[in-house]
């Protein structure tokens, strides 16, 4: 299996533990004929992070239910590593974070992400969970259930549900959305590092444009519904990026680049209606 080569040395990415993810020749068509995505060949490089931004109601959120296996491409193939989504799904190598949070209202925040570990059939490991929860400035909330949280801090426990078993492909749908802020930031600065160093696969759909280039190595845009590549841009800034990189002229010619292709894409849209 190709995930048996050791790799030394932290922060080096070990090419047979990522996969790639293949979408190929993908459409999403929901009963009443509404067309979600028109068909779409796209390859998410293994260990890279990839943002997907477009109009809101333009398909993003199917298109991450479909490569999470949470629902079925209506002609074309999603593959993960070679595999099924479904089948990665169930040996546990991949894990989201989206939208809607949804924890389990009778667990407390570490039993919620302990939780996780269990259905991988991964060992409970209190310090893991711990410093997750410290990650994402929930500390002290560990023995709370989730109807005392405030929504931002319901979203943040699920991001480290999702990252307690080291998923090798990692698909988070807004996970910033009702964050604060300032936890924001820091989540932004500090996720993308542990990814890098996991070696993690990751795709992260995001209305911000900055945050997209804060954190991702390749910025695909999408035109509104159905949802068509209208721009494929590479982030070809070090890591990690900080505030003061996101000052400089190289990232705000990646902003622009995308702000461009959000508004040319919407433009023609409307034009090219009666
Ligand atoms: N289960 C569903 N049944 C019918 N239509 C759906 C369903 N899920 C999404 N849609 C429609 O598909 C389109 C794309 O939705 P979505 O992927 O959630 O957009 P985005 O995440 O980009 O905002 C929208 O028009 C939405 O109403
Ligand atoms: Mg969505």
């Amino acid at each position: 299996m190709a995930g048996e080569t050791d790799t030394e040395g932290g922060g080096v990415i070990d090419p047979g533990r990522a996969p790639a993810v293949e979408i190929s020749g993908v459409t999403k068509v929901f009963p009443g004929g509404i067309e979600a995505i028109a068909p779409l060949t796209l390859t998410l490089e293994p260990g890279r992070t990839t943002a997907l931004v477009g109009p809101s109601g333009c398909g993003k959120s199917t298109l991450m239910r479909l490569i999470a296996g949470l629902d079925q491409p209506t002609v074309g193939t999603v593959l993960i590593a070679g595999a099924a989504p479904a089948a990665v799904a169930e040996r546990g190598e991949l894990a989201v974070a989206f939208q809607d949070p949804s924890l389990l209202p009778w667990r407390t925040v570490r039993r919620n992400i302990a939780l996780a570990l269990s259905l991988t059939r991964a060992p409970i490991d209190d310090e893991a969970i711990d410093r997750l929860i410290a990650l994402v400035g929930l500390d002290g909330f560990g023995d709370v259930r989730p109807a005392a949280l405030s929504g931002g801090m319901r979203q943040r426990a699920a991001i480290a549900r999702a990252l307690v078993t080291r998923p090798r492909l990692l698909l988070l749908d807004e996970p910033f959305g009702a964050v604060d802020e300032l936890t924001r930031q820091d989540l932004v600065a500090e996720l993308p590092p542990l990814w890098q160093e996991r070696g993690t696969t990751t795709v992260l759909v995001t209305h911000s444009i900055v945050e997209a280039a804060r954190i991702a190595d390749r910025i695909i845009v999408f035109s509104p519904r159905p949802a068509r590549i209208v721009a494929d841009v590479a982030v070809e800034l070090p890591h990690p990026r900080t505030p003061e990189l996101s000052r400089t002229g190289a990232f705000l010619a990646v902003v622009d680049r995308v702000t461009d292709a959000l508004a040319r894409s919407r433009g023609r849209d409307h034009a090219s209606r009666p």
